[in-house]
């Protein structure tokens, strides 16, 4: 059964959601048959993907053509796709012209856009008009030059209530969950606490209603760096190393094609 919008809300407080991002359709493939109920084609994608030094310079098109990708290979996940930098901030007008690319040629069934109080007549046009927006608020990762590199947000009194304060923005507005990243764990506990739309957390927590993980960080994929939030659960780093390095000598000695592999 597929994952739809009012699942995903209807799990608050009952099951916690699992999310991850998926780039491509083979990987988004072996997710969707694990269980996974979402999938997020996130602007992540210009570091995990392509090698960027940010998310900054990921374009709309990049988004669409990933979210067509996965959605060929998902059944039963519910597909999200990122609104990169600048595609909703100029006006609403964009917002909407662009939300609506995405849910027309890239086929998912809700958008993600980072931002608080300053975004929810945006999101609130959105929903409006019936494209299902999750939010994201904390740790923008769009924003990484105003916080001068990737810095836990909401610590302290003050910031902690502006955190606050854009969760029940974006609630308010009508988004369908909400992407808590990079906050205090306490801090995600009230807020998942105070809003009626599920919380899907990154590096806030264990008390989100959901929770979210790039997939290379989660497979050991990366090796750049992992953040202290992520749990790597296989080294696929090490398999494809040694699997490469057991073809290349066996290649190297004529022992790959064997028989079997000749016609
Ligand atoms: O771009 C992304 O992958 C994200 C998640 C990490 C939440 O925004």
């Amino acid at each position: 059964m597929k994952m739809t919008v009012p699942k995903i809300k209807a799990q608050k407080g009952k099951k916690p959601i699992t999310m991850l991002t998926a780039y491509s359709y083979t990987v988004a493939k072996v997710l969707d048959e694990a269980g996974i109920e979402v999938l997020l084609v996130g602007d992540s994608l210009g570091m995990v993907f392509q090698g960027k030094e940010n998310t900054l310079e990921v374009s709309l098109e990049e988004i669409i053509y990933h979210c067509q990708c996965v959605h060929r290979g998902r059944k039963r996940a519910h597909l999200v796709g990122d609104l990169p930098f600048m595609s909703y901030q100029v006006s609403v007008e964009e917002a909407l012209r662009n939300a609506g690319r995405l849910l027309k040629e890239g086929a998912v069934d809700g958008v993600k856009l980072e931002g608080g109080e300053e975004m929810a007549e945006t999101v609130f046009k959105l929903t409006e008009r019936g494209i299902p927006v999750m939010g994201h608020v904390g740790l923008q990762p769009q924003r990484v030059k105003m916080m001068g590199g990737y810095k836990i947000q909401g610590k302290g009194g003050k910031a902690a209530r502006q955190v606050l304060k854009d969760a029940s923005a974006i609630a308010q507005a009508g988004a369908y969950s909400l992407v808590l990243e990079g906050i205090p764990a306490s801090l995600a506990k009230e807020i998942t606490q105070s809003i009626d739309i599920p919380t899907v957390g990154i590096g806030s927590g264990p008390d989100c209603d959901g929770q979210v993980l790039v997939i290379d960080d989660l497979l050991g994929l990366n090796t750049d760096f992992i953040p202290k939030f992520v749990k790597t659960y296989a080294n696929l780093a090490e398999v494809i190393k040694k699997a490469v390095g057991t073809y290349c000598e066996e290649v190297e000695k004529r022992k790959f094609p064997a028989k079997e592999h000749s016609f």
